[in-house]
């Protein structure tokens, strides 16, 4: 029975050079298991003599506890192994700086949108709203532009279905509100992009306007320019900026001007067209023109962006260069 020792060794060396769970467990089948090498000793004590058949029975499972400890130190160094791979492997460097976090923000036409719609807010316009695919009776009829009329050549135009069109001006808005309202006094500011087969550094096939109209009783061309030129020098923030108002025709007003600001470079500046609403367009929407009159006006918003930010060409309002855009956050 001295192999007990040896089969004893064997079995414990087998364990400790065990790399990996499956050899493990294999090496404990081998000499624990039912019919492994150290319980087919405990079956041989039987042809024993008593006495001796205690001692050896004592020995063999001592030496079955010295491979269980020796099994049970393993399997912990394994698993202890294999817990610090996997730590080494999802590491994360704590130390590195954060990346930061990118907040956006608003567009310069947006911006310069929102400046507008809040001054004639505060001085008791409504905001308007109408389709950017407008029909030819609002784009252009009632607005006095009959067809074939040589004004329409003022718009090159982008035709869409049946005539309709991508809206040219945000004028159509005035005849739809008006429309819909019915009854003065009617005081809106109405922006919103509009649409022109026209492409250079200035001039974009879709850009912003916003449109102002109100219609009242005894509503003059005073009014126009004292609410238009109070309204400009607000936005500009310049208390002397000059304002000129050019004689000028637009089939939907009469009189009508152009206006133009004056830049710091001592030239004039045209930032929009105005006049007092034609009767016909009035008598389009069912307000009788001898009792109502009105001013209306058109401003190009992305000009005013570009003077308000200093930027000469429109062109890089469209071009979505993130570069460009958070400047003006
Ligand atoms: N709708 C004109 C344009 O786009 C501008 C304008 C609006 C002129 C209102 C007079 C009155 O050119």
């Amino acid at each position: 029975m001295q192999n007990v020792d040896h089969i004893a060794a064997a079995g414990i060396a087998a364990i400790e050079s065990s790399s990996d769970f499956n050899t493990l467990e294999l090496v404990k089948a081998q000499y624990m298991g039912k019919t492994g090498e150290l319980n087919a000793l405990l079956k041989q004590l039987g042809q024993m003599p008593p006495e001796e058949r205690k001692t050896v029975g004592a020995h063999i499972n001592e030496c079955k506890n010295r491979f269980q400890t020796a099994y049970n130190a393993k399997h912990e160094a394994l698993s202890e192994a294999k817990l610090q791979a996997q730590l080494a492997a999802e590491a994360l460097d704590v130390t590195l700086p954060g990346r930061g976090q990118n907040s956006g923000g608003l567009h310069p036409v947006t911006l310069t949108l929102q400046r507008v719609v809040e001054l004639f807010h505060s001085i008791g316009f409504e905001v308007a709203a109408g389709p950017e695919i407008e029909d030819d009776f609002h784009n252009f009829q009632a607005l006095n532009i009959p067809q074939n009329h040589p004004a329409r050549a003022m718009q090159d135009t982008f035709y869409v279905e049946n005539g309709d069109v991508l809206r040219t001006h945000t004028s159509p808005i005035q005849i739809r509100y008006m429309l819909d309202k019915k009854n003065p006094p009617i005081r809106i500011i109405a922006p919103g992009r509009v649409y022109r087969v026209d492409s250079d550094a200035t001039h974009s096939p879709m850009f912003h306007q916003a449109e102002g109209l109100w219609v009242e009783e005894g509503v003059t061309f005073a009014d126009l320019k004292a609410v238009f030129t109070d309204f400009i020098r607000r936005f500009f923030e310049r208390d002397d900026l000059q304002v000129r108002f050019r004689p000028s025709f637009f089939p939907f007003t009469e009189p009508s001007a152009e206006i133009d600001i004056m830049g710091d470079n001592g030239k004039w500046l045209e930032v929009g067209g105005c006049g007092m609403v034609h009767p016909n367009v009035l008598q389009n929407v069912n307000i009788d023109p001898e009792q109502y009159t009105g001013f209306a006006f058109g401003i190009g918003l992305d000009r005013f962006a570009m003077l308000r930010y200093g930027v000469n060409d429109l062109r890089l309002f469209f071009d979505n260069d993130l570069n460009f855009l958070k400047q003006f956050k």
